[in-house]
C-alpha cells in the first residue's frame, strides 16, 4: 500500500514538473490557438498575476466584455476606445490571436439603440443606418488587427427558432445577413463568426445549420461558427458536440469554441443556458465547495476537460480555436452567474494562478 502511495504521489509530482515547464499554446500548436477572455484588470495591466498566465500559456485573447456595445457605444455620439485599444495592443505586443466580441447582441446593448429621440422605436432603415454605423466605426477602427469578429451572438431560441430581440422585430431576419456584410466591408480580411450556446444540442442546432445554409447560399461573408462551450460536469452530451462540428463543417465553416467553460457547481433545476439574464436566488446549499474543491470533483473537471479537448483535437482542421472563458477560477463568470456570490471553480488555474489538475490533463491530452 505504501510503496503503491509513494509511486503515486511521486508521478503527481512529476506531472506537476511537466506542466509548470509546459504552456497550452505550445501543447496544441500543431492543432489551434488556445484563447483566453481578459476581463479589464488583465487589459489595463492591473492583474499582473494574470497577465502573466496569458502571456505564458495563450496565443489568442477574447474581450470579456469591454467591446460589447454597452462598454464601447454607450451613447447615440460617444464611443469609448480607451480599454479596447489597450487590449488590441496587448494583443499585439504578444503577437496573439486577437478576437473581438460582440457586435449584435440582445444583451448589454443599451436601450437608446433602438429608439429615437423621444423614445419611440426606430424603423427598419433607420436602425439599420445605425448599425452600421457601429459596426463601420467598431471593426473599422480595428481593421487587420482584430483578426476574427463574433458578428452575431445568440440570435436562435433552444428552439432553433429566430429570438424575438428588437433587432429582430425592427429589421426582420435580414438583420444577420447586414450586421455580417457590414463586417466584411469594415474589413474584407477579417475572420466572421455566428456566435451561440446550446448549439450542439440537435434541436437548435437544426435552426444554426439552417440559418447558416441560408447565409452561405446568400453569399453572406460567414466563416466560422461559434460554440460557445459554457458546459457542466455532465450536460452537454459530449456526443452532440462531435457531431455538431461535423455538421457545421460540412457548411463549409470553420468551428471555434469560443467561451469555454464548465461549471461545476449546483444549478436546481436550470436547464443548461448560458443566458446572462438568469439570476437564481442565492442558497448556501448551491455553494457548497467556499472552502475548496473536493478531490473526487476535481478529477471529475480534470476528466471533463480532457474529454472536451479529445473532441476538438479530433476535429482539428475544422476547429481553429479554443478559448477559455476566463483565465483564474477567481475571474470565472461563474462566481456571479446563474447565482451570485458563489465561489466557482470553471477553469483550468485556480485562484492562486496555478494549473490545476485539469490543466495537466488536456496538456497530456496532445500526447506530446
Ligand atoms: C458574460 C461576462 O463574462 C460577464 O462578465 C458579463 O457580466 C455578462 O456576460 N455568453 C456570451 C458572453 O456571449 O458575452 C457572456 O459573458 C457569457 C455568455
Amino acid at each position: 500500500m505504501r510503496t503503491v502511495a509513494l509511486v503515486v504521489v511521486f508521478l503527481a509530482g512529476v506531472t506537476t514538473a511537466a506542466a509548470a515547464q509546459s504552456a497550452l499554446k505550445d501543447a496544441y500548436k500543431a492543432d489551434f490557438v488556445i484563447g483566453a477572455a481578459l476581463n479589464e484588470a488583465q487589459i489595463t495591466g492591473q492583474d499582473a498575476r494574470g497577465d502573466a498566465i496569458v502571456e505564458a500559456q495563450f496565443n489568442s485573447i477574447s474581450p470579456e466584455n469591454c467591446l460589447k456595445w454597452e462598454r464601447v457605444h454607450p451613447q447615440p455620439h460617444r464611443y469609448d476606445f480607451s480599454i479596447p485599444d489597450q487590449y488590441v495592443a496587448f494583443g499585439e505586443k504578444n503577437r496573439m490571436f486577437v478576437v473581438g466580441h460582440t457586435l449584435v447582441w440582445h444583451n448589454q446593448t443599451p436601450d437608446w439603440v433602438f429608439r429615437d429621440g423621444k423614445g419611440k422605436l426606430l424603423g427598419r432603415k433607420a436602425l439599420l443606418k445605425r448599425l452600421r454605423n457601429h459596426i463601420y466605426t467598431v471593426v473599422g477602427r480595428y481593421k487587420g488587427r482584430i483578426k476574427s469578429w463574433d458578428v452575431v451572438n445568440e440570435a436562435l431560441n433552444e428552439d432553433g427558432s429566430l429570438r424575438q430581440s428588437l433587432w429582430l422585430k425592427i429589421i426582420g431576419e435580414s438583420y444577420i445577413a447586414k450586421a455580417f456584410r457590414y463586417a466584411h466591408e469594415a474589413d474584407p480580411t477579417a475572420e466572421l463568426t455566428y456566435n451561440d450556446y446550446n448549439i450542439e444540442n440537435e434541436v437548435k442546432r437544426a435552426g444554426a445549420v439552417a440559418l447558416i445554409k441560408k447565409l452561405k447560399a446568400e453569399g453572406v461573408p460567414i466563416t466560422t461558427v461559434g460554440i460557445q462551450g459554457h458546459y457542466t460536469l455532465d450536460s452537454p452530451d459530449l456526443k452532440l458536440l462531435d457531431e455538431g462540428i461535423d455538421a457545421y463543417s460540412k457548411l463549409g465553416v470553420k468551428v471555434a469554441i469560443t467561451e469555454l467553460d464548465v461549471d461545476v457547481l449546483p444549478r436546481k433545476n436550470l436547464p443548461v443556458t448560458a443566458d446572462i439574464a438568469v439570476n437564481l436566488a442565492q442558497d448556501p446549499a448551491l455553494n457548497p465547495y467556499v472552502n475548496g474543491l473536493p478531490d473526487a470533483v476535481q478529477q471529475q473537471l480534470a476528466e471533463r476537460y480532457a474529454a472536451i479537448f479529445e473532441i476538438c483535437l479530433k476535429h482539428r482542421g475544422t476547429v481553429d480555436r479554443v478559448t477559455l472563458w476566463g483565465v483564474t477560477d477567481a475571474d470565472s463568470w461563474h462566481n456571479g452567474w446563474p447565482i451570485r456570490g458563489r465561489t466557482a471553480y470553471s477553469l483550468l488555474f485556480n485562484r492562486a494562478g496555478k494549473p490545476k489538475p485539469a490543466y495537466d490533463m488536456v496538456i497530456q491530452e496532445t500526447g506530446r
